[in-house]
């Protein structure tokens, strides 16, 4: 019984929103952190919705998020400047002395994403080209990222 509402517990936390954060970008007063979570959010929402295009079958319903976060994310990593650090961010401090390896993450999630949308344009399994495309989220907040509090 106690195992079935371990099982059950995790099915919960895995049916929440994937990317869900105690604080957002509406909690900030106008600047690059508030710049950057708003940014991140939309990649959320355009990762997403790429997500349901592949559930869907619709592969031509992921070239627009696609090519959104192929234009948004460069943004990304020039919103750190010194010093942009705070409680209610969940950049972690290694951003700025690993400058080098947080922007080739990025790089790395922008070429999956322009994978993605010429796998759109063009017709084929998108299926792969997305699974790397989040492989390049989970390594940047891996990293990068502070783990969500419980
Ligand atoms: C280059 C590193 C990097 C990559 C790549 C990256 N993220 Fe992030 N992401 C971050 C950091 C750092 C934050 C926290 C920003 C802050 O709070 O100041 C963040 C925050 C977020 C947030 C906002 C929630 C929060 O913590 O405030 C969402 C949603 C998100 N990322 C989704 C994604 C998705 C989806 C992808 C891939 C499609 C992705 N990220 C790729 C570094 C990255």
């Amino acid at each position: 019984m106690k195992r079935y509402r371990w099982i059950l517990a995790c099915g919960l936390m895995l049916a929440a929103p994937g990317f869900a954060r105690a604080h957002g970008a509406e909690d900030m007063p106008a600047g690059p952190i508030r710049d950057r979570m708003e940014l991140m959010e939309h990649i959320g929402d355009d990762a997403k919705a790429i997500n349901e295009a592949v559930k869907a079958g619709k592969t031509a319903d992921a070239l627009k998020p696609a090519e959104n976060i192929v234009s948004i994310a460069p943004k990304f990593t020039g919103l750190f400047p010194d010093g942009s650090e705070d409680p209610k961010s969940r950049a972690r401090p290694n951003i700025w002395t690993a400058r080098d390896e947080f922007d080739a993450f990025n790089t790395y999630l922008v070429e999956a994403a322009q994978k993605v949308a010429d796998i759109a344009r063009e017709g084929g399994d998108l299926r792969p080209a997305v699974k790397k495309m989040f492989g390049t989220c989970k390594s940047c907040h891996d990293k990068f990222r502070i783990p969500e509090e419980d």
